[in-house]
């Protein structure tokens, strides 16, 4: 509300100065000079009401800092397309569509850390790094459905973070994936709860999908919310971002690298080439070859 009256006040203004832009214009051309409205005078009023705007606006920022409400990166009004690409963007813990090509070592490596039962903190989290389209997603998504973590950990849960990283909303999902109800808690408090009798002394393999923040102070929050598992439970996370890796306290950074060209090849080739059988086609098969190689790995 007080937001929208600055907002209104503003637009007055504008309106305002818009205004007296014309009538100046207008009194250049005529030449005639009104002694009542004193250009200095003016200029004067004009800065007297946006110094009042802008002290309103530190106002407004002031309390919703004290709220602490927490900013939406998502714009209110979607537009359909960008609804339709963060609907893409969710991705689910099912096996991977088609087979796993390579990442062999990468998947033995981040198992093994997984398993790895000589941790002395409450939570510990793993990230997989790397750029996007490179195979974090499917890499976490093979790695939860191994049948030595299945059988290793008690609880499973998967979250699509993605745009926001709201610890309460965060906190949600994994009450949802945990097979819980859907809900929007009221308080932080109340899903807390839920979270700490959901986990209380079980090991849990939590993988975050797809994360951005860097707010470490977020991260902490997060982690205090979910120390209540057994010893051994783990946090896998993919992101984009060392520095996102680094703000969660990561014990283990697994750089995901390039495909091998063979890789990208076999890669390239179920993709393209998987529904008609065009790979008898030499010259399509040069021009792959050629795309393959000029993306250097990346698919
Ligand atoms: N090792 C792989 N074997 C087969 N397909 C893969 C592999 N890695 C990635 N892909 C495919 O590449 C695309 C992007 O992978 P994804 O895991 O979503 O990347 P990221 O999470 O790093 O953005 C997906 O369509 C996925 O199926
Ligand atoms: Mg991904």
């Amino acid at each position: 509300m007080r937001l929208k009256k600055v907002f209104f006040e503003a637009d007055d203004l504008l309106d305002d100065f818009a205004t007296e832009v014309t009538r100046r214009k207008l009194v250049n051309k005529v030449g005639i000079f009104f002694s009542k409205s004193n250009p200095v005078l003016y200029n004067l009023k004009i800065s007297h009401r946006l110094k009042a705007i802008r002290q309103n606006l530190d106002l407004i920022a002031k309390d919703k800092a004290s709220l602490d409400l927490v900013e939406r990166r998502q714009p209110l009004l979607l537009e359909p397309n960008s609804v339709q690409l963060n609907l893409d963007r969710e991705t689910y813990s099912f096996v991977p569509d088609g087979e796993v090509i390579g990442r062999n070592a990468d998947k033995k490596e981040i198992v093994d850390f997984l398993l790895d039962s000589e941790v002395e903190e409450h939570v510990v989290v793993i990230s997989i790094v790397g750029l996007g389209g490179l195979g974090k997603t499917t890499l976490a998504q093979w790695v939860y459905n191994d049948e030595m973590v299945k059988v290793n950990f008690d609880k499973r849960l998967w979250v699509c973070v993605s745009d926001v990283f709201e610890v309460k909303m965060i906190a949600e999902k994994i009450v949802e994936s945990a097979g819980g109800e859907k809900a929007n808690y009221l308080q932080l408090n109340t899903v807390q709860n839920e979270l700490t009798e959901m986990l209380d002394g079980k090991k849990y393999l939590l993988v975050l999908d797809d994360v951005w923040n860097e707010n470490t102070l977020k991260w902490s929050k997060l982690k205090n919310m979910l120390i209540g598992g057994a010893k051994g439970s783990k946090i896998l996370m993919t992101t984009r971002s060392d520095v996102v890796a680094e703000a969660s306290g990561s014990v283990h950074e697994h750089k995901l690298g390039d495909f091998s060209e063979e890789e990208a090849w076999t890669l390239f080739e179920k993709m393209a080439f998987e529904c008609n059988k065009e790979s008898e086609n030499s010259n399509l098969v040069e021009i792959g070859k050629e795309i393959v190689r000029k993306c250097g790995g990346v698919p």
